[in-house]
């Protein structure tokens, strides 16, 4: 009986050895030949079918690369960041199994019709570095002014037309009183999707911000790290009296301060009364393993 012959030309002794066939002759060749066939073999197994990551996957992993140094105001670096963004940038609400005609978007009023709609919160993860979650907002549907203390957080519109409005602290200028504090104006504009990610930080790029919905929208937002009552990371709502509309600051700032695109931004109560924000189960595409 022939011996058996496999793919590769090779003799098969047993199921776990293999051996040239002719052993005595044109040794040289035979080991290129060999060589060649081993080389062919490895390509054959690296060119098998690879399972594709889905964009949500996509990001749960990249979040954790980008964060996984990173604590309490500490920025990861830039070319982690715009890895981040990049995959952001791509994302669509399909990625995250959403669409503008679920209940999620349809404008339920909230408690004595006095106060905005309600929002829904969906979260993805949420682990010691970062989180992920998505803001459902209905048409007027608003996050009111609240800040991001010591984090890195990117916001991606996933679909809609949304108003941002966002300020960084004045460094070194006087306060007004114990929770009322100098805020210079960063943006204040509206986005409609798709569009690019936004980014804020720590101490820049508009970390105390207010969303508003023009229409029903999508929010995803990837915070590094989470907010962490006992590490500092308090949620603060405030609330806005810009300087061209008031006439009670120039005691405190003695005209140190161009009044125009500043604000003075006063610390409100843990559970401001135009806060409707209700959680419920994320039931989109699987994001940990
Ligand atoms: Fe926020």
């Amino acid at each position: 009986m022939k011996p058996e012959k496999d793919v590769l030309g090779l003799t098969r002794s047993n199921k776990n050895h293999y051996k040239a066939k002719s052993p005595n002759k044109n040794k040289m060749n035979r080991n290129n030949k060999k060589k060649s066939m081993v080389m062919t073999w490895r390509r054959k197994k690296a060119a098998a079918p690879v399972e594709e990551i889905t964009a949500v996957r996509r990001l749960f992993l990249t979040c954790k690369e980008v964060f996984s140094n990173c604590g309490s105001g500490v920025v990861p670096f830039e070319d982690k960041i715009q890895q981040l963004r990049g995959v952001l940038d791509n994302m669509k609400p399909e990625d995250v199994g959403l669409t503008p005609t679920m209940p999620y978007f349809r404008p339920i009023a909230g408690p004595e019709n006095e106060s905005s709609p309600r929002i829904m919160y969906l979260p993805l993860h949420e682990c010691e570095q970062f989180s992920i979650a998505i803001f459902c907002l209905p048409p007027s549907g608003v996050i009111p002014l609240h800040n991001h203390p010591g984090m890195t957080v990117f916001s991606k519109l996933l679909f809609g037309t949304m108003h941002i409005k966002s300020y960084d602290w004045v460094v070194d200028a006087p306060m007004k009183d114990s929770k009322t504090r100098l805020a210079k104006l960063k943006m204040d504009s509206t986005l409609t999707a798709p569009c690019n990610a936004s980014i804020l930080y720590p101490e820049d790029g508009g970390n105390m911000h207010r969303f508003t919905a023009k229409t029903a929208c999508a929010v995803l937002d990837v915070l590094g790290p989470p907010y962490c009552n006992g590490e500092g990371r308090h949620c603060t709502y405030f609330l806005e009296f810009p300087l061209d509309k008031s006439h009670q600051e120039d005691d405190v700032l003695r005209g140190q301060v161009e009044r125009e695109g500043h604000a003075w931004l006063q610390e409100r109560d843990d559970n401001p009364e135009d806060l409707n924000v209700v959680g419920a189960l994320y039931g989109g595409p699987k994001v940990e393993d």
